[in-house]
This record gives structure tokens, sequence and C-alpha cells, in this order.
């Protein structure tokens, strides 16, 4: 297998180089140098030696178990199976796992968005696989789960993201059985199936789940029961996997709130949110995709080893905005 350590583990820290730049840490090592530096022929020991100060920057960030050693061969990367990957919220989780440092394999439905996905993360190609895949059929999330053992050896996390986002389901009376299944066979019983398949893999890792519910398990608009309950129940999965998994195995949910991922369609669109859409979220703004994935990357980490059976808001303070109508 290629070595690629000197090229991608070097982004690890370099990314954290930038991001942290907003801390008022001046430092910034380009791409284009750090390339420079591997294709004059600097022995990679080097140029690890040279980035060894800014170490503490990955730190910072969470790099999965690499605290010593941010230039981790590839084959020694964590691996995360990430559901509904293929665009939205769940490429954004993918894409941010592999820039710091990890293996990813991708599951959806969709093939042809997860083909787009794979196209967009091409650089990190030797470290990613896409997997077609409906979380709600067990045969499928099998397949899956060893299609990624395959390929990588070894499980370390499971971003249970794969959802019907659609909340509105219309009237309670009007809707079929057919389509309440719908909803919960995706959105609830996938997670199930994916945990019941993944687990046996996460527990020589000492591995982490992380569920992708909604703000919409606490709160509801009319004619949102099916997605409603179906993310109620992931809620209440993820305490009861906590308490049975553990301690090998930690289990957190996350709830976000309204998440723009229009930058993460195939082809990525225009945004279209209005200033009132920004100015009603106490932090000013409507989330960002990157919002959930820096909130998975942390709770993938050993710096939330002591976090498990916990369901996360990240929604920008809208849900605790008291709203009365005049
Ligand atoms: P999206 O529709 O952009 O992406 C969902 C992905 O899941 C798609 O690629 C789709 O093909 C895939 N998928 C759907 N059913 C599947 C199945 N049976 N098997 C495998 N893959 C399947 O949605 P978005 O907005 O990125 O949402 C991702 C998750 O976050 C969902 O669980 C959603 O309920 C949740 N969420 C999203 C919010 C938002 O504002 N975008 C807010 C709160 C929760």
């Amino acid at each position: 297998m290629r070595d690629i350590s000197s090229t991608i583990g070097n982004s690890v820290v370099l990314s954290n180089v930038t991001s942290w730049r907003g801390l008022g840490i001046n430092f910034y090592l380009s791409w284009y140098q750090a390339q420079k530096l591997f294709l004059s022929g600097t022995p990679t020991s080097t140029v690890q030696t040279f980035l060894q100060p800014f170490d503490w920057l990955s730190k910072l960030s969470g790099v999965y178990r690499s605290e010593n050693k941010p230039m981790v061969q590839l084959e020694q990367r964590p691996v995360a199976l990430v559901t509904g990957g293929a665009q939205g919220i769940g490429l954004g989780i993918a894409e941010h796992l592999l820039t710091i440092g990890w293996r990813v394999a991708i599951a959806d439905l969709n093939e042809a968005t997860g083909h787009a996905a794979q196209e967009k993360l091409a650089k990190f190609q030797d470290a990613l696989i896409f997997v077609r895949c409906d979380v709600s059929q067990e045969s499928e999330v099998a397949h899956y789960v060893q299609a990624a053992m395959e390929q990588f050896g070894q499980v370390h996390s499971l971003i249970n993201n794969a959802g019907i986002a659609n909340p509105y389901s219309g009237p309670v009376e009007e809707l079929s059985l057919a389509d309440w299944n719908r909803w919960i066979g995706t959105n609830l019983t996938g997670c199930f199936l994916m945990a019941k398949h993944a687990v046996p893999h996460l527990r020589p890792t000492r591995g982490a789940i992380v569920n992708i519910s909604s703000v919409r398990a606490f709160q509801s608009e009319p004619h949102s029961e099916a997605y409603g309950a179906s993310k109620g129940g992931v809620v209440g999965l993820t305490h009861a996997l906590a308490v049975s998994l553990g301690p090998a195995i930690r289990v957190n949910c996350i709830s976000p709130g309204w998440i723009d991922t229009s930058a993460y369609k195939h082809p990525p669109q225009q945004t279209n949110l209005n200033p009132i859409d920004h100015e009603q979220h106490p932090v000013g703004r409507v989330g960002k995709v990157q919002d959930i994935a820096e909130m998975v990357a942390f709770l993938l980490s050993d710096r939330a080893g002591f976090i498990t059976g916990q369901t996360f808001t990240v929604d920008g303070g809208m849900s605790r905005r008291m709203i009365y109508e005049e």
C-alpha cells in the first residue's frame, strides 16, 4: 500500500494551523509550501521534525488517538462508518473526518450522489470507499459493514446520519402505515441495524457511535409525527445502547437545529437564506454542516471519554428561545 502519511498526515497538522488562526495564531504554512518540501526530496523525518512544534494544534481539535504522532500511516488510521454520507450533513462529516486523518466508509441509498461524493473527496481516495446501502434493510447493512471490514480491516466508529430529512408527513388521519414505516425504517430502524452489525467490530477497537437525531425529537411543527417519533426514538436508542455497550463502546447523539446543507449537494447550490433566517437564532446565524461535523469529531475523540448516553443540541440556541405570539 502506498505510504501517503507524509501528504495526508501533514494535512492534519496544517488544516488545524489554519483553523486556529482565529485565536491569534499567525503562523500559516500553506499546502503549496508543504508539498514543495516533499517534492524537493526533503526526508519525511525532517519535515515531521519541522512540523512537530505545531503538534499541540492538532491536539486541540481532537485528532483520534494520534496525540504523539499526528502523521499516522494510512493503514493505522481509525475507520469511520458514515451513513447517508453522499450529500448534506453526512458528506460534511465524512469530509471533516478524512481531513483530520480518519479513513471513511460512506454508505448511501443513492448511488449517483455516492459517486459524486467520491469525486468531491477524490484527494482522499486511498482512505475512502462508498457502498450503496439502504440502512433499513438488514442484508444491505450487513454487506456494508462487511465491505468496510474487507477494505480497512477494522472499524472505530459509526455515525448514524442517514435519514429521510423531510419532517412533513401530512395530517395524521391521512398518514399511511407504509409512509409511517418508511420514516421509522430509515431514521430509527436503520440506526438499530447499523449498531447491531457494527458493534462486534467496535468492541475490540473500543469505538464510539454518534447518532444524528434532530431538535424535532423535542419540539414539533404540525404534521411531523413520523419524523418526530423516529428522532425521539433515536434519543432513546442512544442511551439504551450506551448502557448496554459500555465500557467498551461510547454512544452519543446530536440533535441538530436548522443546518444549511446547500453547499453539500451535487452540484453545490446557492444558499437561499434571508437575514431573518439568521437573526432569529441567538448566535445570529443558521447552522453550517461544519458545526455538526466538529461535534461528531469531538464525540469520537478520547477527549469525550467521560461522555456517553447523552444527546447534544446543536441549534444556535434556537430551542432556548421562548416564543409566544403577541
Ligand atoms: P440529506 O437529505 O441532504 O442527506 C441525507 C442522506 O441520507 C442522503 O444522501 C440520502 O440519500 C441518504 N439516505 C436517505 N435514506 C437512506 C437509507 N434508507 N439508506 C441509506 N441512506 C439513506 O439530509 P441532511 O439535511 O444532510 O440530513 C442528514 C441527517 O441530519 C438526517 O438524519 C436528518 O434527519 C438530520 N437533520 C438534518 C437537519 C438539517 O437542518 N439539515 C436538522 C436536524 C436533523
